[in-house]
């Protein structure tokens, strides 16, 4: 059995997460007829939750690209000044239907950045996915197109999301006391 260590509270156990992800999946289905889609996700958070929304989207996956974003480094607030870590060639975007998957925003600049980034490179469509939302940290609107399960303003690890690198391998998302 997994060891949870003293410092987490589960908050949303893996069976809520998979149904959610089969929510999220059934409306990228529904809203994506006759396309072919060129899925991104911003890493690392996202990784959990892209591998298992992917193996539940029926829509057909022409590419999976990553996008390195990071925003809070090693702390536990966002540091409001997310980075682009790497770039996406044009043609991986231009042209194509986009889906990008994110496992939170919180408050909002790093899905702005992405949007921005993105829409620089023309693609046909621009669609934004995440997991968890905690619109209390909003510094700027932003449209996602998908949103999973709305969070209060708690630290939240597990499902690829940490604090310090830690914690992304659990297979339910917790709460941190800090
Ligand atoms: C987290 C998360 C989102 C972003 C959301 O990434 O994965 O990409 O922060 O925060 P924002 O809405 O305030 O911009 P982080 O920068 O922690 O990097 P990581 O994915 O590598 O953990």
């Amino acid at each position: 059995m997994e060891y949870i260590p003293g410092e987490l509270e589960l908050y949303l156990d893996a069976e809520s997460i998979a149904y959610t992800v089969s929510q999220i999946a059934n409306a990228v289905d529904t809203d994506s007829q006759g396309v072919s889609l060129t899925v991104i996700g911003v890493l690392k958070g996202s990784f959990m939750f892209l591998a298992d929304l992917l193996r539940q989207i029926e829509t057909p996956v022409a590419n999976v690209e990553f996008l390195r974003m990071s925003s809070y480094g090693s702390n536990t607030v966002s540091s409001g000044d997310p980075h682009r870590l790497d770039e996406l060639p044009d043609v991986v975007v231009e042209g194509r239907d986009i889906l990008v998957i994110d496992d939170i925003v919180d408050t909002g600049l790093t899905t702005k950045n992405v949007r921005q980034y993105l829409r620089g490179k023309n693609p046909a469509s621009l669609r934004l996915c995440c997991l968890l939302d905690k619109p209390e940290r909003r510094q700027v609107n932003v449209h996602v197109d998908y949103i999973g399960v709305a969070v209060p303003d708690l630290f939240l690890v597990g499902y690829g999301l940490d604090v310090d690198d830690r914690y992304r391998q659990l297979p339910s998302i917790y709460s941190i006391n800090q």
